[in-house]
């Protein structure tokens, strides 16, 4: 059977994207579904292409348990025909993915990190967490996990 192939996409792929990445591989790897999905996670801007994640972002991802050892890279045009669904972790995220997206088919595989939030009520995307303290991290680390729980629910 084809895996189910997600891309998490942020900016700069360095906070936001790759602990989405880090979270669901461990949900899914929990339930034993690791043979049905392929995950990886881009960023709109490439600055920060080849690096690990933020040190801010791994230490509070591997507190909970997640070792985050994705590399960085650029969202490319290819990534929309090779991935089933792209997330977007916030407005911005998806505006520019839009811009890239080059049939109604690639549009249509966007969609909101938030529009999957359950119990966080007041957050309708994952805010970057780049110029905050950890509290910051920390709150896109309880939204992703939050999340990524309903996403997978819906997608198995
Ligand atoms: P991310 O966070 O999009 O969650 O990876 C950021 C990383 C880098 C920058 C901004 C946000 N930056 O401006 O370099």
């Amino acid at each position: 059977m084809e895996r189910y192939k997600i891309l998490f996409v942020c900016l700069g792929n360095i906070c936001r994207s790759p602990a989405a990445q880090g979270v669901m591989q461990r949900m899914i790897d929990e339930r034993g579904l690791t043979d049905r999905f392929y995950l990886d996670s881009a960023g709109t801007y490439g600055g920060h292409a080849g690096e690990l994640p933020d040190r801010r972002m791994r230490v509070h991802a591997q507190q909970r348990g997640y070792t985050l050892t994705h590399r960085s890279r650029r969202v490319t045009g290819q990534d929309f025909e090779d991935f089933d669904l792209i997330v977007a972790m916030d407005a911005s995220n998806r505006y520019n993915l839009e811009n890239m997206a080059a049939t109604v088919d690639e549009t249509q595989k966007i969609v909101m990190m938030g529009d999957y939030i359950r119990h966080y009520q007041h957050y309708d995307h994952i805010p970057d967490p780049y110029y905050e303290g950890a509290e910051g991290f920390e709150l896109v680390l309880n939204l992703l996990e939050d999340a990524c729980e309903e996403l997978l629910s819906q997608l198995v």
